[in-house]
């Protein structure tokens, strides 16, 4: 009985060991959190791909696109955008917007790009003010 229980308490901490080390494993949990903080050049490199064509270069909502959607792309650099929270920036990219050519970017760009690029709409829209 002793020697089973002796046998047994390292394994139970090999467990937890491994378990562990799991945890610490970047791919695996933090796949839904950014551990360092949104970067605005990457954000930007990001806008530049895939926003601005419809949000502008200056995120006035005036890209080359624009003129031919019938919902006009936001204008970040208003106060009714600047108001709003990342959170609220970032569920609107994240699901997109029903109706409009504004389309959901889960699964095109990572948690982190769209921290990101949060992160750089933030940058545009204080410009504005
Ligand atoms: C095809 C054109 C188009 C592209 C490309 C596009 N958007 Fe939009 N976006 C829109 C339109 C149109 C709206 C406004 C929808 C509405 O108000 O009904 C919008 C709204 C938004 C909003 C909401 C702003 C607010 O104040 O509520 C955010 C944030 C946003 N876009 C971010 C992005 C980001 C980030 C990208 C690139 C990853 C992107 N958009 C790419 C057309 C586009």
């Amino acid at each position: 009985m002793v020697a089973a229980s002796r046998r047994f308490i390292p394994l139970w901490l090999l467990a937890a060991g491994l378990f562990g080390g799991l945890a610490g494993e970047p791919s695996i949990f933090s796949l839904y959190a950014q551990d360092y903080p949104p970067d605005r050049a990457r954000g930007k490199a990001v806008y530049e791909r895939h926003c601005q064509n419809c949000h502008g270069s200056s995120g006035r909502g005036d890209g080359p696109t624009a003129a031919s959607l019938k919902v006009p792309p936001t204008n970040f650099q208003r106060f009714q955008s600047f108001l709003k929270s990342d959170e609220e920036l970032l569920r609107t990219i994240e699901h997109g917007v029903v109706f409009s050519p504004m389309h959901s970017w889960r699964g095109r760009l990572t948690d982190g790009e769209m921290q990101d690029v949060v992160a750089y709409i933030r940058l545009l829209s204080q410009r504005g003010q």
